[in-house]
């Protein structure tokens, strides 16, 4: 079975969130059950700095407004990519949506069109290489590739996984003649959404199924509560609609053999997890101790991720005796309380604004816990390698976070099946409480070793989703 990936990001060449994460493993995974598998990519320069054999497949003279170039290769995974390579749509540096003023950038419709229109092109045979079964976009930056598939009637079927709802892709109704999309799509059951054109809406009518990246996510977003804006659409196509769980890449993050973290440990042989709280204390500039419950933060700091409620509570954490150390950037509000919080508590809090990729692995494997009080989370994916570093995730019961934690009840505690703590709502008072309840568990270390054991051996791979993806794929082919 050929399979087609069409994503904006793939760790380890481009990312900004947990997509990279997924379009970088899932292929990976799916090609250890026998798949053959391309992602194909937009070619920013990290792109192609870091594919190694490149190989100019195909020249296209003009692809909006300049020439263009699909050039194949791999990453040190071994991962075959085919990047477009195309340097007035996507040759610059930082972030790839936004300027560094954090707008969005101007021509990001012409850019992901052009894109989209390729990978059907792509998928399809029309430019060279063999024709792929199954064409699976991410996000809206690709939603609008199963709409060009199916304009052309071609005989490949096509999934779009929705990673977060919250970005639509809406752009003006003028750009539809500019990307080639007749007006006769424009309609309530086509691309038109409240007076604009959302890709992310093409996407999801046009394709043959639509999947998101967890079951209770997939719940959620059929709901006017969840759904922003796209409830009732959701709703009415149930029947094509399913949540399959993220997992993690369990190479990139391994506590056994992490180049990044001060000492190895495992499941069997947890002890290693010490040395790194003391090596995270001394890194991050925080008074060394054992003892001291240490929880941390690795994140955008975005009210999606509830972050705004846990700034106002930091007096509370250390008052209760507790440490934070805290990675991450986003909004400046957010930022700036957590700053804040560090110069009150300069031995007890710990700010890191900005993205560390081996500050993160360090920080997973020195906690003792880590917060994600999510106001929604499609799956969560540093609830994930928290699990698998030991680190007990103290989380929103919400989408994925709801499907990947059991939370430590009395019933879960009785039964040794906790592995960390859920809340709700999502409120400051909620938020507290179970930071409490934190604080007393961790004060019978009995308790709060087998949570963290249970976390150590929770399954958070890819296997189980790579197989629920392949039937999916083989129910589309009818195979
Ligand atoms: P989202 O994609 O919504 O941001 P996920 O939990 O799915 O959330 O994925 C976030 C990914 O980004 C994880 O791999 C996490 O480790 C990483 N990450 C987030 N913030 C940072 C940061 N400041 N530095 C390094 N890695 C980060
Ligand atoms: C999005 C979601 C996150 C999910 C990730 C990967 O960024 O916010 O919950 O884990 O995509 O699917």
């Amino acid at each position: 079975m050929r399979i087609l990936m069409v994503a904006s990001e793939c760790f380890p060449l481009i990312k900004t969130g947990g997509l990279a994460d997924v379009v970088g493993a899932l292929p990976l995974a799916l090609g250890k059950e026998g798949a053959d598998v391309t992602v194909f990519l937009p070619g920013f320069p990290a792109v192609l700095k870091g594919l190694s054999g490149k190989k100019t497949i195909k020249e296209i003279t003009s692809l909006a407004g300049g020439p263009a170039k699909l050039i194949s290769g791999k990453t040190d995974r071994g991962l075959s990519v085919i990047a477009l390579d195309s340097p007035h749509l996507f040759s610059f540096d930082g972030n790839p949506y936004q300027t560094k003023t954090g707008e969005d950038r101007p021509d990001n419709a012409i850019k992901f069109a052009a894109f989209s229109k390729l990978a059907a092109d792509l998928a399809t045979g029309k430019l060279g290489p063999k024709a792929f079964n199954i064409l699976h976009a991410h996000d809206w930056q690709a939603g609008l590739a199963p709409v060009y598939l199916n304009l052309a009637e071609a005989n490949v079927k096509s999934v779009l996984t929705i990673h977060n709802l919250a970005f639509q892709g809406l752009f003006p109704y003028s750009i539809l003649p500019k990307i080639g999309i007749a007006d006769r799509h424009y309609t309530n059951d086509g691309l038109e959404y409240w007076d604009q054109v959302s890709f992310l809406k093409g996407g999801i009518i046009y394709s043959d199924h639509t999947t998101t990246v967890s079951p209770s996510y997939a719940l959620e977003i059929q709901s006017d509560a969840g759904g922003m804006g796209f409830g009732g659409l959701l709703k009415s196509r149930q029947q094509s609609l399913s949540g399959i769980l993220n997992g993690i890449d369990l190479e990139v993050w391994n506590p056994e053999t992490d180049p990044a973290i001060a000492a190895s440990f495992s499941a069997t042989s947890p002890n290693g997890k010490a040395k790194n709280k003391t090596a995270l204390q001394k890194k991050m500039g925080l008074r060394v101790s054992g003892s001291t419950p240490l929880f941390c933060v690795i994140s955008r700091l975005t009210t999606q991720k509830g972050l705004d409620i846990l700034g106002d509570l930091t007096d509370h954490i250390v008052l209760s005796g507790g440490q934070l150390a805290l990675l991450g950037s986003g909004d400046s509000a957010i930022e700036n309380k957590f700053r804040d919080a560090a110069k009150k508590h300069p031995t007890e809090v710990a700010v890191q604004i900005g993205y560390d990729e081996p500050l993160a692995h360090l920080i997973q494997a020195g906690s003792d816990a880590i917060f994600i009080p999510s106001r929604f989370e499609p799956c969560g994916l540093t609830q994930l390698c928290a699990m698998r570093y030991g680190t007990v995730p103290i989380a929103g019961r919400v989408g994925g976070l709801n499907d990947t934690i059991i939370d430590a009840s009395p019933a879960a505690l009785a039964k040794s099946a906790a592995t960390g703590l859920l809340f709700y709502d999502i409120t400051a008072h909620n938020l507290s409480a179970t930071i409490d309840r934190a604080f007393s568990l961790y004060k019978t270390p009995k308790t709060w070793s087998e949570i963290r054991q249970n976390c150590l051996s929770h399954p958070v791979g890819w296997r189980r989703s790579a197989k629920a993806y392949l039937d999916l794929y083989a129910d589309l082919l009818e195979i």
